[in-house]
């Protein structure tokens, strides 16, 4: 465990601009920013030097480009990786490299233990079940896993899938195919002018008794938006919905527990919560799980192969074809406990700190973002590059926000 951070030595305030100090020396005087919105940070135990040592432990961090420090502000691309990550990957390669789940000499024992145990690491982080825990390559599999594998076997003509105008486009090609191959009925949850997802929506489209599947972004790489999942869960659930929640911009920025929101599938992926490319994972309930077919075939997910015909491994093995990704998901793991340093709490501030200041500068500069919907669509590019900071947030049904600006909920396509 991580050590916690020291206790604070400084104001709310002056911690705040310190903090910011990080990212970009400033140039400009501080009056020039609202000073109630660095109120609003959360200021729990965050120190200049405790900062600086978290910059410390992103090793590409210490590099310079055209000679200056990088400031990076693309997590919602992907994160950069702490040392701890890298290290991760590198004593697996140098110390237990072996096929998992076949052989019963030392490495090979080792890396098994050592892919299963950071499979219950990640199942604990993320409150689910190791059974239940599939590692896919990424979100966009995840997701692909659930279209093909239960999309495919239950969803008819005539039956509505919906989703949301807040998507990443990973979260919605998917069910496209599913409905032009089935002949569904793709239906969109309607977002409201502040950027908020229209629940009165939910209801006219439940209304209906069609709605078969529902895949709706936790929080949203088009907005930021945060969904209240578990309301919308409930809701679904209630009316016999099958429900996928899109966790991919939410697990790096927020305490995620798959059991208390509820939904039937829990899709998110490694490399935007500092773990490496290459891996995903998905929660999925275990009765929808053991009913459903292996979406991809081979490897890892047999028990036996006949001639003719094979059966299939038990849980969670079955979604797992081929030679997993070992190296990733001890890296994953590592990345969950790092995370326990960098996310939640302090990534939070980190990115409400960033927001709120570009927010209350940049507005005096450039004349154009004065205007509130400039303001939604910047909170919404700085989403997207990173600081995380949500336009609005909605929790357990109660609606907050921070204007009642426009917004065009265009997938955005990275
Ligand atoms: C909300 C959301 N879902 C899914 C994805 C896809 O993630 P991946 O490319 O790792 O599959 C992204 C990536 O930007 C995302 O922001």
């Amino acid at each position: 465990m991580e050590p916690s951070p020291p206790t604070p030595d400084v104001s709310p305030a002056d911690g705040a601009w310190r903090l910011r100090g990080l990212f970009r020396r400033r140039r400009t005087p501080m009056t020039r920013v609202r000073p109630h919105r660095l109120g609003q940070v959360p200021q729990q135990g965050r120190t200049d030097a405790w900062a600086l040592s978290v910059r410390r432990d992103f090793p590409v961090l210490s590099r310079r480009i055209a000679g200056r420090r990088i400031v990076y502000l693309d997590s919602a691309a992907t994160s950069q990786k702490p040392q701890a990550v890298i290290d991760a990957i590198s004593a697996y390669y140098r110390c237990h490299n072996a096929n998992i789940h076949r052989s019963v000499y030392t490495l090979a024992k080792e890396a098994t233990t050592f892919f299963e145990a950071a499979r219950s690491r990640i199942a604990c982080f993320a409150g689910g079940r190791p059974d239940t825990t599939i590692f896919t390559r990424n979100a966009t599999e995840a997701i692909n896993l659930v279209a093909y594998a239960w999309g495919r076997a239950n969803v008819r003509q005539h039956d509505v899938v919906l989703v949301t105008k807040m998507e990443h486009h990973s979260n919605l090609v998917p069910w496209q195919l599913l409905c032009q191959q089935t002949g569904a009925e793709l239906r969109y949850l309607d977002v409201s002018a502040d950027g908020l997802l229209r629940l009165d929506d939910l209801d006219a489209h439940l209304s209906s008794g069609r709605v078969k599947l529902a895949a709706v972004a936790h929080v949203s790489n088009v907005l930021g938006t945060i969904n209240p999942v578990a309301e919308i869960v409930r809701r679904l659930r209630e009316a016999g919905a099958v429900v996928l929640i899109d966790g991919s911009q939410a697990m790096p920025h927020l305490p995620v527990d798959v059991q208390q929101i509820g939904a039937d599938f829990y899709a998110w992926t490694g490399h935007k919560a500092l773990g490496p490319t290459g891996i995903g994972v998905l929660h999925g309930r275990r009765e929808l799980l053991e009913g459903m077919e292996p979406f991809l075939a081979g490897g890892d997910m047999i028990s036996t192969v006949d001639w003719h015909t094979s059966t299939w491994n038990q849980l969670p093995w079955k979604y797992e074809a081929g030679t997993s990704m070992i190296d990733c998901a001890l890296a994953i793991s590592a990345a969950s406990y790092a995370s326990h340093r960098y996310v939640g709490l302090s990534i939070t501030e980190i990115s409400s700190l960033t927001a709120d200041w570009a927010l209350g500068l940049l507005p005096t500069h450039v004349p154009a973002i004065r205007e509130p919907c400039a303001v939604l669509h910047l909170r919404a590019v700085l989403a997207a590059l990173g600081t995380g900071q949500p336009s609005a947030t909605q929790r357990n049904g109660t609606e907050t926000h921070a204007g009642g600006a426009r917004a065009d909920a265009v997938p955005r396509m990275r």
